[in-house]
């Protein structure tokens, strides 16, 4: 049978909440994954070391499997410096953009003096990248203010996350110390399958998935290895209810890597996996993960409605690879 070994392989972005949620949904990623980057968005926010050190435990009691969580710090108006140089990943929500960026900032210039200090002591800046504009634009809007976050800060690293539109992937090639992560979803979808035919709630989600050519660019990056961008699932559940009301979020860990070796085998893409899922993470993060070898088969399996209350990416169909 054909079948695809990924070594160590790591999400760049990933939500696994607290509480319920976070023992139903933590395993789902930590079978199929080393590590992940996990984001801060809790209520309340993880803004200290303590906090993030908190919920880390709290993440490994949920697990079962090897799997190394970094717990980005969330940038708010109550963060210490001291815990900024603790940090290793630090996360950016501009005020209001999305779930769970009500402490998010009202003012990027607030922060000059911590961003000063990331660049000195090597911490990441990790940035949910919308203006509050027009939907379609949001993305696109924010372009200046990573090119000159870029530029203030050069010996900062700064990760544009979860990329959705080609206005972003063409700042890659012009700021050095700009990386940005892809989702699942940014790769595989558009506005069409959003509302194009009835309304697909579980394919809403911030940034918006939008128009084709925007995906285009987005694949291009993607199945051509390009060393400054790394997998971010974004998998972010909620609640069927919440859901169907209309939350932003697409839980996506129970399909991210068997369907990544559906769309990149169908795309002759196959041999850029590795650098998407695995090799460019470790460059860009420098993480520790525990060894861990996990092999894809192309074995068929049928996605379940829901998963403890939340309904995965894909429910009710068959993809074609599956984990051992
Ligand atoms: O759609 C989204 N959902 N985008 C985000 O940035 C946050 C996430 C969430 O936490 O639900
Ligand atoms: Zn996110």
């Amino acid at each position: 049978m054909q079948e695809i070994k990924l070594d160590s392989p790591f999400d760049s972005h990933l939500h696994l909440r607290d509480g319920d949620l976070l023992k139903t949904v933590a395993p789902i990623s930590a079978r199929a994954f080393a590590g992940a980057i996990v984001m801060p968005n809790l209520t309340p926010p993880i803004e200290t070391i303590d906090a993030a050190n908190a919920y880390k435990a709290r993440v490994i009691q949920a697990i079962d499997a090897p799997f190394e969580p970094i717990v980005a710090l969330y940038l708010t108006r109550r963060v210490k410096l001291d815990d900024v140089k603790r940090a290793k990943i630090v996360k950016l929500y501009p005020f209001g953009v999305t779930t769970g960026a009500e402490s998010g900032a009202k003012n990027i210039g607030d922060f000059d003096e911590i961003f000063g200090v990331m660049q000195d002591c090597g911490a990441i800046l990790s940035v949910h990248g919308e203006s509050g504009g027009e939907v379609l634009q949001r993305e696109a809007e924010f372009a200046p203010i990573y090119e000159k976050l870029a530029k203030t800060y050069p010996r900062l690293k700064i990760v544009m996350e979860h990329i959705g539109c080609a206005a972003l992937a063409n700042l890659l090639e012009k700021r050095e110390n700009l990386y940005a992560t892809i989702t699942l979803h940014h790769l595989l979808y558009t506005l069409d399958d959003l509302l194009g035919g009835a309304l697909n709630s579980h394919l809403f989600c911030k940034p918006i998935v939008k128009t084709a050519a925007d995906r285009a660019a987005l694949r291009q990056l993607a199945f051509s290895a390009y060393p400054k961008v790394s997998f971010g699932s974004d998998s972010a559940p909620h609640p069927k209810a919440a859901k169907e009301r209309g939350a932003a979020g697409i839980f996506s860990a129970p399909v991210l890597l068997p369907t990544l070796a559906e769309l990149f085998e169908a795309h002759s893409a196959t041999d850029a996996l590795r650098a998407f899922v695995c090799d460019n993470a470790q460059k860009i993060y420098d993480v520790k993960l525990p060894p861990k070898t996990v092999t894809l088969i192309k074995k068929p399996a049928t996605v379940p409605n829901e998963i403890g209350g939340v309904v995965p990416m894909r429910f009710g169909e068959t993809i074609g690879w599956s984990i051992a």
